[in-house]
């Protein structure tokens, strides 16, 4: 590896298998991860337990300002409710302003840092080294989700949450601010039929090549 700082940028929609791929290259590579879903879900979290409306950008900005990102607590973050309160928040442009400032910062940690997302590679770190876009069928991440939120003992149901992946897309990549798309330059991953192992063996072996450019 001869690059210094390098950072790793891993986009995608809900479920594709992005946040598992990004730590697992951050733990093979000894780098940071930054999952930055939990810092909208944060914001979204601590305005549901104000008691707040999801759509005050003053308000939400105040949060975003004062988020310690040291501080995100992935087993309240991770509700599906607050995945989708997120989203909302997540149309704000000044907490965006706010949020990605803070991820930038995260992004020079040495040696090197993981950050995944929806606007890693196209708005967060534009000049990544290496910028991975993964995704899969609505169906398949929907079955995932409900596989996974099924091993909580939580009963939702398939046919919901497929439902809340696709409205999920929609407000993501419709977006006027930093809408979910794959940068230019990004290496398209579908791992709609792939299991964790190829998917992560797949993704590996792009970052080492771009890596040691
Ligand atoms: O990855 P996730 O499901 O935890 O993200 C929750 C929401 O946060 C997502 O639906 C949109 C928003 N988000 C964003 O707008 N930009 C990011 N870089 C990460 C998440």
């Amino acid at each position: 590896m001869t690059k210094l700082t390098p950072t790793i940028a891993i986009d995608g929609p809900a479920a594709s298998g992005k946040g598992t791929l990004a730590r697992r290259l951050a733990e093979y590579f000894r780098f940071h991860h930054l999952d930055t879903g939990l810092t909208y879900r944060g914001v979204a979290h601590a305005l549901i337990e104000a008691n707040m409306p999801l759509d005050n950008e003053d308000m939400a900005c105040l949060v975003a300002e004062k988020l310690d990102l040291g501080s995100l607590n992935k087993d309240i973050l991770s509700a599906h409710e607050i995945g989708d309160a997120a989203s909302k928040v997540a149309v704000m442009s000044r907490v965006r302003e706010t949020l990605v400032e803070a991820q930038r910062k995260f992004a020079n940690k040495e040696p090197g840092a993981v950050l995944d997302g929806r606007d890693i590679g196209t708005v967060v770190c534009p000049q990544a080294e290496i910028k991975l876009y993964i995704t899969a069928s609505p169906e398949k991440r929907a079955e995932r989700r409900y596989r996974e939120v099924g091993e909580k003992g939580s009963g939702a149901e398939y046919s919901q949450i497929l439902a809340d992946i696709i409205k999920r897309d929609e407000r993501d990549m419709g977006r006027a601010d930093s809408p979910l798309k794959p940068a230019e330059n990004a290496h398209l991953i579908d791992t709609s039929e792939m299991s964790i192992e190829t998917a992560f063996s797949t993704a590996l072996a792009l970052v080492e090549e771009a890596l040691s450019e």
